[in-house]
């Protein structure tokens, strides 16, 4: 778990002690990433929505595969995350489950799947669990969501929060618009948010994500708090980052001022499925070695226009 252990070891104190394959390194746990605070660790969060990058990104390492709502946009297609049903969550939670060794899962709360009261919530966050397998839950708001973060945590099923630009507000907030930049207590204000930062570590979450505020905010919660925060267009101040497995890999059309593209993986996907196209046309695909061939000698098929 060398990421939320603790800062790398000197160089020198590293020669000669390769890192474990990644699947060697124990499971994280909720406990692990509470921990990561007194430890000076950072830790990696990103979203991953199926079995086949869960399993990739696992082996690389990341500690947390946040199975997000985001999939509304990056895998549905749709304009936000309004529509994403918990079923839908549910079914994307078990896919990621299955690719996943080490890292801790964390299902992601639809728009009102909690909302309704705390009763609904725990039950909601109840079938992350016992069919999804995950190991904690997320969800959006601050003071208005203490007493149901409290009521989820009461039955042992680990929350973690998510202030700032809650992408759940998008109309509320009139577009995802960077919030804590203005004073007051309104909803989206600097000290609001400050407020909500207080009530969900105070309600029983063992983390919290800060998005879209300015970096200077951020650094004051994360000293503030006793639980990790995990930032997406916060800054570098915070306890650890998360990205929209996207936004990475460089398969989103545009990238938001806050992500970085490790990766341009849209303009490889293009090269690919374009030199298929081509290939297939041209009728160089397959090619005799990529073809399966028939165990006894067979007479040669009759080709078109061939005479008998
Ligand atoms: O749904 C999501 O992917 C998220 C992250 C951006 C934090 O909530």
């Amino acid at each position: 778990m060398a990421r939320i252990t603790a800062a790398p070891a000197p160089r020198s104190a590293r020669k000669g002690s390769p890192r474990p394959p990644a699947d060697a390194r124990p499971k994280v746990t909720v406990p692990d990433i509470l921990r990561v605070k007194g430890q000076g660790g950072r830790i990696t969060m990103l979203t991953a929505y199926d079995a086949t990058f869960a399993a990739i990104l696992d082996a690389a390492g990341v500690d947390i595969l946040l199975v997000g709502d985001s999939l509304g946009m990056v895998v549905q297609g749709l304009e936000s995350t309004i529509p994403v049903t918990l079923d839908e969550m549910i079914y994307h939670t078990r896919c990621v489950a299955r690719g996943r060794r080490r890292a801790l899962v964390v299902g992601d709360l639809p728009f009102l799947s909690y909302q309704v009261s705390p009763a609904q919530a725990v039950a909601s966050a109840g079938r992350f669990l016992k069919e999804g397998g995950a190991e904690a839950v997320k969800l959006e708001g601050g003071v208005a969501m203490a007493r149901t973060i409290e009521a989820i945590a009461t039955v042992d099923i680990p929350v973690m929060g998510h202030i700032g630009l809650t992408p759940q507000s998008v109309h509320r907030m009139g577009g995802y618009k960077v919030q804590g930049r203005t004073h007051g207590q309104r909803a989206g204000d600097r000290e609001r948010i400050l407020d909500d930062a207080r009530a969900v570590e105070a309600a029983g979450a063992f983390a919290l994500v800060l998005e879209g505020i300015p970096r200077d905010l951020a650094e004051e919660i994360t000293a503030m708090l006793a639980i990790p925060t995990i930032g997406i267009g916060a800054g570098p101040g915070c306890d650890g980052q998360v990205l929209v497995l996207h936004d990475l890999l460089g398969l989103s059309e545009r990238t938001p001022k806050f992500a970085r593209r490790f990766a341009d993986l849209r303009t490889e996907v293009l090269r690919a499925a374009r030199g298929y196209v081509a290939e297939v046309g041209a009728g160089r695909f397959p090619s005799d070695d990529e073809c399966y061939h028939s165990l006894v000698p067979v007479a040669e098929p009759a080709r078109s226009g061939a005479r008998g």
